[in-house]
């Protein structure tokens, strides 16, 4: 396929440097074969994640200037909280530093000890946030999401039917129903609005809040335009505003859709005792109201961020990107979560290096072999990130063993991606030779961001 242009030029550059093989060897070893443990200036193209890392506009970086620094009022925050009540129509909007903290202040207003929330899949941290408030946290997506080689358009999708089970199984137990958009965890794959709308039935007839996990919205909703033939001819506006009409409350990263370095909100359709108690714990853990742990310039890039995160000819480059370098990796059969998602590659290490088994990483394996090849940084979505079960010490086996090439918004080029689609097929010759890693080190909780490993 060809690839879309960009539709911007490059006003502002930051240069990026190659190290030798050698040194790229040397580096990672020193490295302990974490990724994490890199410095990002030894890395040449960065796909660790797609999160805070995009490039902001000139419109933001005005925007910046004029930021609104007070404590309380700010213009700023009012001009956030227009934005974001025009985009998704709900009564209340409340910024916050990032996803997570949006988690941290709206789950435990929801659950307690005793209870579950369901999701077509958690991200580690809502995850994190559900076990903190003392619930525990069950995954319902469709099956075919676990087949990486079927072409199925939405393969972010609840499965209801597992999900109207679910509710049985727990009566009076069920404290919320997570629905991320896209599904992050399963390839950055979307979620239909027939699915929204079959699930929020379900929630509505059992009495439960659908809470919309809302990272990558504007990308989700670019998909639906695409690929679900009732909305063809609708706007990728007009589809955000319909999804969130399913929703009661949302959380959201705003560094990944809404392209800001840093912030998140949470979004509340229309319970003003949430509002309230939203209020008081933003007040306790971030900050006063109107800025939420942010400062009034990031308020300012935010809104912007929002509204051009939805710009139809941006998505199109965007997931055009991503479609682009899928199609070079189809020439070489080289295996991925397909059709490609939204924010990235999750490309098929477990296929790619049948040869490793998930006790020893093929998902970091493949990690290791891309820093070496060409600098690049990725990361392993599966059995290294999944850690122990907590009860017995042993190795967990992930439902996938995903190397994630997490694609920045507005910051690599065409060339960039031909580097990373080089370099694939580069260590697709040599795959029998790649070897499997062990830990050396690991600490008790999200050991991935820490651990120490070599080679087997
Ligand atoms: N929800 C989803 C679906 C996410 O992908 C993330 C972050 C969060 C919540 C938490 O947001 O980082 O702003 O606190 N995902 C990043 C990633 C880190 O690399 O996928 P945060």
């Amino acid at each position: 396929i060809t690839y879309v242009p960009e539709p911007f030029r490059i006003k502002m550059v930051e240069t990026i440097r190659l190290l030798t093989r050698e040194e790229r060897a040397r580096k990672i070893r020193e490295a302990h074969h974490n990724v994490f443990n890199l410095r990002a200036e030894d890395v040449y193209i960065d796909l660790l994640t797609d999160s805070g890392t995009s490039a902001m506009s000139a419109e933001q970086w005005s925007g910046v200037m004029r930021g609104d620094e007070a404590y309380a009022g700010a213009r700023s925050y009012f001009r956030l909280l227009d934005t974001g009540r025009a985009l998704f129509g709900y009564e209340y909007v409340q910024p916050v530093h990032q996803g997570r903290a949006a988690e941290k202040v709206l789950f435990p207003l929801l659950m307690g000890p005793g209870q579950v929330a369901i999701s077509n899949m958690f991200f580690d941290t809502t995850r994190a946030h559900v076990e903190l408030a003392g619930a525990r946290a069950l995954d319902c997506v469709v099956p075919e999401a676990r087949d990486t080689r079927a072409q199925v358009p939405f393969k972010g999708n609840m499965d209801t039917t597992r999900l109207e089970r679910l509710i049985a199984e727990h009566p009076g137990q069920v404290a919320a129903v997570v629905m991320t958009i896209t599904n992050n965890s399963a390839g950055g794959q979307p979620v239909s609005l027939r699915n929204m709308r079959d699930t929020a039935e379900i929630c509505r007839r059992h009495g439960l809040p659908l809470v919309i996990d809302a990272a990558r919205f504007a990308e989700n909703a670019y998909f639906i335009q695409q690929r679900e033939a009732e909305y063809r001819d609708w706007s990728v506006r007009d589809i955000v505003r319909e999804f969130f009409r399913y929703g009661d409350a949302f959380t959201m990263s705003a560094k990944k859709d809404a392209l800001v370095n840093m912030g998140g909100l949470i979004g509340v359709k229309s319970d003003p005792a949430l509002v309230q108690r939203v209020k008081g714990n933003t007040i306790a853990f971030e900050g006063f109201t109107s800025y939420g742990g942010l400062s009034g310039r990031d308020l300012e890039a935010l809104a912007t961020g929002l509204e051009e995160g939805l710009d139809e000819t941006y998505l199109r480059y965007r997931t055009g990107q991503v479609a682009y370098l899928a199609s070079i990796l189809d020439e070489h059969g080289i295996p991925y979560q397909s059709p490609p998602g939204g924010h990235g590659l999750f490309i098929d290490a477990q296929a790619m290096l049948p040869h490793i088994p998930y006790t020893q990483f093929p998902g970091q394996a493949l990690a290791v072999e891309l820093y070496v090849e060409a600098g690049i940084r990725t990361c392993d979505i599966g059995s290294f990130m999944l850690g122990n079960d907590p009860d017995t010490g042993e190795q967990l086996r992930a439902d996938f063993e995903f190397t994630r090439l997490a694609v920045p918004r507005r910051v690599y080029t065409q060339a960039h991606l031909d580097v990373m689609a080089g370099a694939l097929i580069a260590i697709q010759a040599r795959a029998a030779q790649v070897p499997g890693y062990r830990i050396t080190w690991e600490p008790p909780v999200l050991r991935h961001f820490q651990a120490e490993l070599e080679p087997v």
